[in-house]
């Protein structure tokens, strides 16, 4: 049945699920194992699945100014009916668009690439950074997410199962958890997590490695929500670039207003703070495969003695270009960042009396519409609470609330909805979280 009442999905959810067994990757990751969802549609901040059920979505920061937005469809359409072609011919879409892109960055950050994935991004960025340092050798941060391609893999220590998957030229540093984490509670933990990163790299030069990036998500999101204290990409970067090394923020989850007082997260580490490389997707295309990489241009300029030319089949086509143009128009025109402000700040306030109320609760992190909720059975331990977090998620889909759980222990709530994301929306998930905690703390 449609929202209407009438019967116009015909589709049967079991035949799809058996020919999904049959024919597509095991490994291809799916939500609630146990008993999938069927979605065949979303609306604002809404999915809607087979049988006309309609879940609150917290995770999907993808759909950025809301799913199935019209204007993003009708600008789609009307390009799709006129052009669709490749960034070798003069397009005024692909130079508007990095124009546009390159001045919501500081100085000097204004030339772009353009790409389809968070992964060929970050896969660029270490490629230009390399060019440009000479160097080989890449530190990342413990439980880092950077895409799926090798190259991201390997500096993915959220995605390593074996000993070896930790390849020679990758170093990893501690992420600069607050909370959990090896400086938690230390009076100037900035400080203390960029010290460390300051000691790999000179055991690194004992090693005789040369550094050629540091990347860091500038907030990192599959690692458990964890927001860097204050001052810490400052003096990291100060060391990276001392041992003439690039620094490439990740922005792929957290970018395009999501923390609404600025567009970009690094921005909330301070004015003075600015990647040399910055990579961005997801949020971009609203659901239509588009990422870029921004960057100086000496550092742009440093590939051309590598490649004869950078070509991306579909990167900088007309209609990605229209798509990412008009989702950057409404993140404005709908005043999508004030609204992650201010909705942002009132979840996070629901969550801290939550977090006064269940134990359950460690800890409460966030800023603007990402947010991070960790479980723990003891406050004292931190002992996670992998296992009760588990059985909430499922509880709260079905109340038809979808979030999602990660972190290094499973035990950590993600909320990064769309950023239409209401007043009445975190009234309903507050409160159904609430009642599903005491269902689970007694
Ligand atoms: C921080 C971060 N970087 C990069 C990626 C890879 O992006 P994509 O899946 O578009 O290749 C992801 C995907 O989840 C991510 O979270």
């Amino acid at each position: 049945m449609d929202l209407n009442g009438n019967a116009v999905y015909e589709l049967n959810k079991k035949d799809v699920l058996a020919l999904r067994i049959k024919h597509v990757g095991s490994p291809t990751a799916l939500y609630f194992r146990h008993d999938p969802l069927m979605i065949v549609k979303g609306e604002g901040q809404y999915l809607i699945d087979e049988k006309g059920n309609r879940y609150l979505d917290c995770i999907n920061n993808v759909a950025h100014v809301g799913h199935s937005h019209p204007k993003v469809t009708e600008a789609c359409n009307e390009q799709m009916s006129k052009l669709c072609t490749n960034s070798r011919y003069l397009h005024n879409t692909h130079v508007s668009l990095a124009e546009r892109l390159a001045n919501t960055f500081p100085n000097p950050l204004d030339v772009c690439f353009f790409m389809n994935s968070g992964s060929e991004a970050n896969d660029l960025a270490l490629t230009l950074a390399a060019a440009y340092s000479g160097g080989t050798d890449v530190i990342t941060m413990d439980s880092a997410y950077h895409g799926h391609v090798r190259s991201c893999l390997e500096i993915s220590p959220y995605k390593w199962r074996k000993p070896e998957d930790h390849k020679d030229y990758v170093h990893v540093v501690s992420a600069p958890d607050v909370y959990r984490g090896k400086y938690a509670g230390s009076e100037n933990p900035g400080l203390d997590y960029a010290n460390e990163l300051n000691q790999k790299i000179e055991i690194m030069k004992d090693k005789n490695r040369k550094l050629s990036a540091f990347i860091m998500e500038s907030l990192q999101s599959c690692g458990g929500q964890i927001i860097p204290p204050e001052g810490y990409m400052r003096e990291a970067f100060r060391y990276v670039r001392a041992a003439g090394g690039l620094c490439i923020a990740d922005e792929v989850q957290v970018g395009f207003g999501r923390v609404g007082s600025h567009y970009w997260a690094f921005q909330l580490q301070g004015p003075d703070v600015i990647p040399d490389i910055v990579t961005v997707g997801k949020p971009m295309g609203n659901g239509h495969p588009v990422s870029a990489v921004i960057t100086t241009k000496e550092i742009a300029d440093s590939l051309t003695n590598k490649l004869p030319s950078y070509f991306n089949t579909f990167g900088g086509n007309p209609v990605s270009c229209t798509i990412a143009n008009t989702v950057m128009d409404i993140i404005e025109n709908e005043n999508l960042m004030e609204n992650a402000s201010s909705v942002g700040k009132y979840l996070l306030e629901k969550f801290e009396l939550l977090k006064k109320k269940h134990k359950i609760i460690g800890d409460v992190r966030g800023v603007g519409l990402f947010i991070g909720v960790e479980l723990v059975r003891d406050e004292k331990t931190k002992e996670p609470a992998t296992e009760e977090a588990e059985v909430m998620y499922n509880r709260m889909r079905d109340r038809y609330i979808l979030v999602s759980l990660d972190g290094p222990f499973n035990n950590v709530m993600k909320f990064k909805p769309p950023m239409c994301f209401t007043y009445d929306n975190a009234d309903q998930l507050a409160e159904v979280l609430d009642d599903t905690l005491s269902q689970i703390s007694c």
